[in-house]
């Protein structure tokens, strides 16, 4: 290209690339490396999006009035202070866009979910990065790190990679202390494996933040308990002020309609769902358990994930000088060599030799740890 070419306002993210090779004795491959939940829609839904596929020639309704309304029942809410989204990741976009600028200050935790540098430099604000005690958000840590630059405040309570969970008191305290001109945002994307139910105590307890400060917003996703991620479907709960700001930023009609009835249709099931809830919890406990017993460094989590790290080294990695993040990549080739199974290795700064998966069904978390102590007996 000649001398002259484009100068783009920001620069690329490095990522670690990810490995895409053929599943090699032919088993199913099932990914773990998303947090996504393993059962299919319910039956209700299923219907619901076949209905509405046949009528695909229209728009869905911008302004998601049928979703918004039953959110609002749900969890209690003033629909009118619901944005609904295409995923919840398009509204961290959208938050981003109409809160930072270039010289603004993005506020995260140290090992804060990955999207937030990815919005921050999006709009070339400069990340500001807080040390964590133990993988958990230091609230300290984050006041100490607030300058007059600072413009917004992103955490993701249980926070993904990591699993951990920020007490409900500590999140209330920071909302408080922050100055009024900083905006928090609290992505609880897992906040329902928190309260192992849909709208318990800490889910409301962050909406209720919402209602008392002008600057705070609460990010919900359909993706994660609610189990359509593939449909993308998010909402936020944003003061009365923000809506004209954020209509400003968003595209016209960001949720198709598809997802706008699917998700409607979910919040008719919410006992079904919250029994997969509840499974997904028992079952993390049940892993939790079995990682401890074997020489792996497990972080706590509230997620229907796990953040981990085999510690012993074996023969093979031995043999190949490897230390801790090659020990942890040689697990995730094993796991998917024997079966099927992909887990996510970390990409973060300072996390590289850990590995996260999802918690799956009983079967398959059976085959997951058979397999991770096989590997281990090495
Ligand atoms: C912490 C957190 N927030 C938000 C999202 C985005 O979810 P979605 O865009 O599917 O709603 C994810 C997805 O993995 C996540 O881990």
């Amino acid at each position: 290209m000649s001398a002259n070419k484009p100068q783009p306002r920001i620069a690329p993210l490095a990522v670690r690339p990810r490995k895409d090779r053929a599943q090699p004795k032919g088993l199913p491959v099932i990914n773990l490396s998303f947090n996504e939940l393993p059962f299919a829609p319910v039956g209700t839904v299923q219907k619901v999006i076949e209905t509405v596929a046949k009528q695909a020639q229209n728009y869905g309704d911008p302004g998601c009035v049928a979703l918004r309304t039953k959110l609002a029942e749900i969890y209690r809410l003033n629909p009118d202070q619901l944005i609904c989204g295409n995923g919840s990741e398009e509204l961290l976009d959208i938050i981003g866009r109409a809160f930072l600028a270039a010289g603004d200050e993005c506020l995260i935790s140290e090992f804060g979910y990955i999207q937030f540098p990815i919005v921050s430099n999006r709009v070339g604000a400069t990340l500001v990065k807080a040390p964590e005690q133990n993988y958990v958000t230091d609230v300290d840590a984050l006041l100490d790190n607030i300058s007059e630059r600072t413009k917004l405040i992103f955490l993701a309570n249980p926070n993904n990679p990591t699993g951990s969970f920020l007490q409900t008191r500590e999140v209330q305290r920071l909302a408080q202390s922050i100055p009024s001109s900083v905006v928090l945002v609290i992505d609880t994307a897992y906040g329902e494996f928190v309260d192992a139910k849909v709208n318990g105590e800490n889910t409301q307890a962050m909406h209720e933040l919402v209602t008392q400060h002008e600057n705070v917003i609460v990010t919900q996703t359909f993706s994660k308990a609610f189990g359509i991620a593939g449909l993308r479907a998010g909402w936020c709960h944003v003061p009365t002020w923000m809506l004209p700001l954020l209509n400003t930023v968003r595209a016209m009609g960001p949720v198709n309609a598809i997802a706008q009835a699917a998700a409607t249709a979910v919040l008719d099931e919410i006992e079904l769902i919250d029994q997969r809830i509840t499974s997904i919890v028992s079952e993390r406990n049940r892993l939790v358990d079995s990682l401890q017993q074997m020489p792996f460094e497990v972080i706590a989590t509230r997620a229907n994930f796990i953040m981990c790290s085999p510690m012993q080294k074996n023969a093979q990695s031995d043999q190949q000088g490897l230390n801790r993040e090659g020990y942890s990549e040689l697990l995730a080739d094993y796991l998917f060599d024997n079966t099927g199974i992909v887990v996510n290795l970390a990409r973060e700064a300072g996390l590289e030799r850990f590995i996260r998966f999802s918690i799956s069904t009983a079967e398959t978390n059976d085959r997951l740890i058979d397999c991770i102590s096989d590997f281990c007996q090495q």
